[in-house]
């Protein structure tokens, strides 16, 4: 018996490319590790997910469980053209889910990378028919690396910590998403930004929440994610919340957040 073989469609071609999405602010501290492992891990679920750990304290490769060695093929490798991306990428554990890890020495090396600020976009190209969905990790400030990151996405991702600067440079990284937006990457958005750590029995926490959701209205997304003793403990395991402890609230959190982004992603692709 022959095998019909169905030509592909370009459409379906296209559909074929992975989302990309960078979890950026320029803020320390807000949770974009904590978003990137936890996102990640809950994509790998239904999809094809790649994470890349775009930020030299490499903390979502010790999150995932893959402590460095100096001998690692990281981002670094990746952007300054040592090694092809396919040498960088570890298979993880975790059916469906790979990483490409980064590594300290990349603190005092970015500056090699000049200004190439399509590396990444570059790189990800070959691989980007392998996954659905590719997660970027990022440090928080401005640098050739975060740039990389902006010029590589279709989405940005920003976590919020609640606290009496919660905006500060909030306005700034807008913008600078406008700029990339229109000097290299036409296809960039901004996907949403969400409350992280949020404690719900402070009145405070309440009233900036309110103001929150008023000041930035559709950018804010439903999802919240709560202040969970368990989302901090994971990464001394190195594991993703839900195989530390699926059934904690930052598990429950980080699955309402997974289904509001692929709901958006796909959402914001097909319009
Ligand atoms: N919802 C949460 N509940 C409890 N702890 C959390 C939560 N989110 C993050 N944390 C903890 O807060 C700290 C900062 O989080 P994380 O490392 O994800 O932030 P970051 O934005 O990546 O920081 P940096 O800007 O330094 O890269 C970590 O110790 C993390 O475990
Ligand atoms: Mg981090």
């Amino acid at each position: 018996m022959t095998s019909v073989v169905i030509p592909m469609s370009n459409e379906y071609v296209e559909d074929l490319k992975a989302e990309i999405i960078a979890i950026l602010t320029f803020k320390g501290g807000t949770g974009k590790t904590t978003t990137a492992v936890n996102l990640a891990r809950e994509c790998a679920k239904t999809k094809r997910t790649l994470l890349v750990d775009n930020a030299p304290q490499a903390n979502s490769s010790k999150g995932l469980g893959y402590p460095q060695t100096k001998d690692d093929i990281t981002i670094f490798e990746v952007l300054s053209k040592q090694n092809p991306i396919r040498e960088a990428i570890i298979k993880t554990e975790i059916p469906n889910l790979d990483l490409i890890p980064s590594n300290i020495k990349y603190i005092r090396r970015k500056v090699e990378l000049g200004s190439h600020s399509v590396r990444l976009k570059n790189a990800l190209k070959e691989v980007e028919n392998d996954y659905d969905v590719i997660i970027i990790d990022n440090d928080p400030d401005y640098s050739i690396v975060t740039h990389n990151a902006l010029v590589a996405a279709n989405h940005v991702l920003i976590p919020i910590r609640i606290d009496a600067y919660a905006l500060d440079g909030f306005d700034y990284l807008l913008e600078y998403v406008d700029e990339i937006k229109d000097d290299y990457n036409p296809d960039l958005k901004v996907l949403g930004a969400f409350i992280n750590q949020y404690e719900s029995n402070t009145n405070l926490m309440k009233s900036i929440k309110k103001q929150l959701y008023d000041s930035l209205g559709d950018l804010m997304l439903n999802t919240v994610v709560r202040k969970n003793i368990k989302l901090a403990e994971a990464p001394f395991t190195g594991q993703a919340i839900h195989d530390y402890d699926h059934k904690a609230a930052g598990a429950e959190d980080f699955r309402s957040l997974a289904e509001e982004v692929l709901g958006l992603v796909r959402t914001k692709q097909a319009g």
